[in-house]
């Protein structure tokens, strides 16, 4: 499936902000868990919904609403949980896993230190977030973690991602729908992306 990019002048934006190197912790923090939702709401364009009728203070009438129960969130720590907020803030009740990967400095390889989801998980629509995919190592490898447990239905949530990780989870996970709020130029020499906005995780909890 090819990657759906927002492409917004809202989001053009806010990445001018989040991309500045001169923007804090706070508002870089805040900006993550924005563009979140705005990757939600383009992710649930095909959600279904179940049929219902309610009765406004007007009138009886025929509705839509969301199975909150079909979906499960699952940020990539670190930087992942940084788009937590946002979408519990959209869909309350979904059930949230953990997957723990930091990528190596010098062969950027990531290992993974932490799995933790939901025990219903394979009955759920899982919604994988991170900000950044990079060479797609990290998405790789938690999509096949996924698979490997039996989910069915994966989504993944990043706010840059560069092409060459694209092209990567693309070719190996044609099932699974990318949605990003923008697609960079390229990886640098150090597999950042260019231009980028540095690093995700350190930015958001400002440990560098
Ligand atoms: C960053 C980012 C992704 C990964 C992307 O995490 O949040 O998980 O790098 O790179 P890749 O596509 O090349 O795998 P990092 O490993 O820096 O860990 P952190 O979130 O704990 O800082
Ligand atoms: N991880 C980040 O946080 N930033 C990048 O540019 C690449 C990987």
């Amino acid at each position: 499936m090819k990657t759906i990019e927002l492409n917004h002048p809202l989001i053009t934006h806010k990445l001018s902000i989040l991309r500045s190197k001169d923007t804090g912790t706070k508002e870089f923090r805040e900006l993550v868990s924005e563009i979140g939702i705005f990757l939600l709401y383009e992710a649930f364009k095909d959600a279904k919904l179940d049929d219902i009728t309610i009765e406004t203070p007007i009138t009886e009438m025929k509705t839509g609403r969301l199975n909150e129960d079909n979906y499960a969130f699952l940020p990539i720590l670190r930087a992942g949980t940084g788009m937590v907020d946002g979408v519990l803030k959209v869909l309350p009740n979904a059930k949230i896993g953990h997957i723990g990967m930091y990528r190596d400095e010098e062969t950027f390889v990531p290992h993974r230190y932490f799995f933790k989801v939901p025990k219903d998980i394979v009955n759920r629509e899982v919604i994988i977030l991170d900000p950044m995919l990079a060479t797609g190592g990290s998405a790789l490898d938690t999509i096949a973690e996924l698979k490997s447990i039996g989910v069915k239905k994966i989504k993944f949530l990043c706010i840059i991602a560069a092409p060459e990780g694209l092209k990567a989870v693309e070719e190996t996970h044609p099932d699974v729908q990318i949605y990003a709020a923008h697609i960079d130029d390229h990886l640098n020499e150090n597999k950042y992306i260019v231009p980028g906005l540095g690093d995700a995780g350190d930015r958001i909890f400002g440990t560098k």
